[in-house]
């Protein structure tokens, strides 16, 4: 095994099967010192630290993706093909689309629409709908049960664009009932569904376009704190 352009691991068994990804790579480093124990920092290229230990007795791990689909579709690409990662589980925030969807929602998208090029590299006469793995979706929605948090299931937009030319854009996905918007989860489950590799998206509504609202930093926490114990689950 050979240390990858952006991973320097050279060795079996440094990385989980099962790979949390929150964007930021210090919310990454938050989860593991929160959540994981014996961790060690098995990544440091580019500060896009990634982590291993142990969740109730299960190896995990966790890295930072960055933001916008080409840096997720680099590293769950290498994750996949170079380290053997089969589950791929992002943690993220988005943007509501919809009154009924609130800042501090958990959103899990089943499928991710995206105005991004991406797919184009698979040379389909058509377009391709990327979609959550059936087995993680399931699981994370009976550990959301379990733990009384609610969620809200359905399709999100992944957005090469944060701040659009048209303010107005938004609207027509939201008539199409797409719940949130993001930057990732459309790369990352088009990379899975290529390697065979199970990919899920939970999400944190951070913002809404709707109403303009806003979270502060420490309302956010606690959704996310409700976020990454649900995703932990799935290892
Ligand atoms: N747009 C894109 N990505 C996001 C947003 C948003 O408004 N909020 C959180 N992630």
């Amino acid at each position: 095994m050979k240390k990858t352009p952006h991973i320097e691991v050279d060795r079996e068994g440094l990385i989980a099967e099962t790979v949390l990804l929150p964007g930021d790579p210090l919310r990454a480093k938050f989860i593991a010192e929160t959540y994981l124990d014996d961790v060690i920092c098995f990544n440091r290229v580019r500060n896009m630290l990634g982590f291993t230990g142990k969740y109730k007795g299960k190896k995990v791990s966790v890295m930072g993706t960055g933001m916008g689909m080409p840096s997720i579709g680099i590293y769950s690409y290498e994750l996949i093909h170079f380290y053997g990662v089969k589950n791929l589980i992002r943690v993220g925030s988005c943007g509501s689309y919809q009154e009924d969807v609130k800042v501090r929602d958990i959103v899990i998208a089943m499928g991710a629409c995206t105005n991004s090029a991406y797919a184009s590299q698979y040379g389909l006469n058509g377009t391709f709908a990327p979609i959550a793995s059936w087995s993680l979706l399931k699981r994370a929605v009976e550990a959301a049960e379990r733990k009384g948090i609610p969620v809200k299931v359905g399709n999100v937009l992944s957005s090469d664009v944060f701040y659009n030319d048209n303010p107005e854009a938004w609207k027509k996905w939201a008539g199409m009932g797409v719940l949130a918007v993001e930057m990732e989860a459309a790369a990352l489950y088009m990379n899975a569904a290529r390697a065979g590799a199970n990919a899920l998206c939970i999400l944190t509504v951070s913002d809404s376009l709707v109403s303009q609202e806003e979270t502060t930093a420490e309302e956010r926490e606690r959704s996310f704190t409700q976020m990454v114990e649900i995703a932990l689950e799935l290892a």
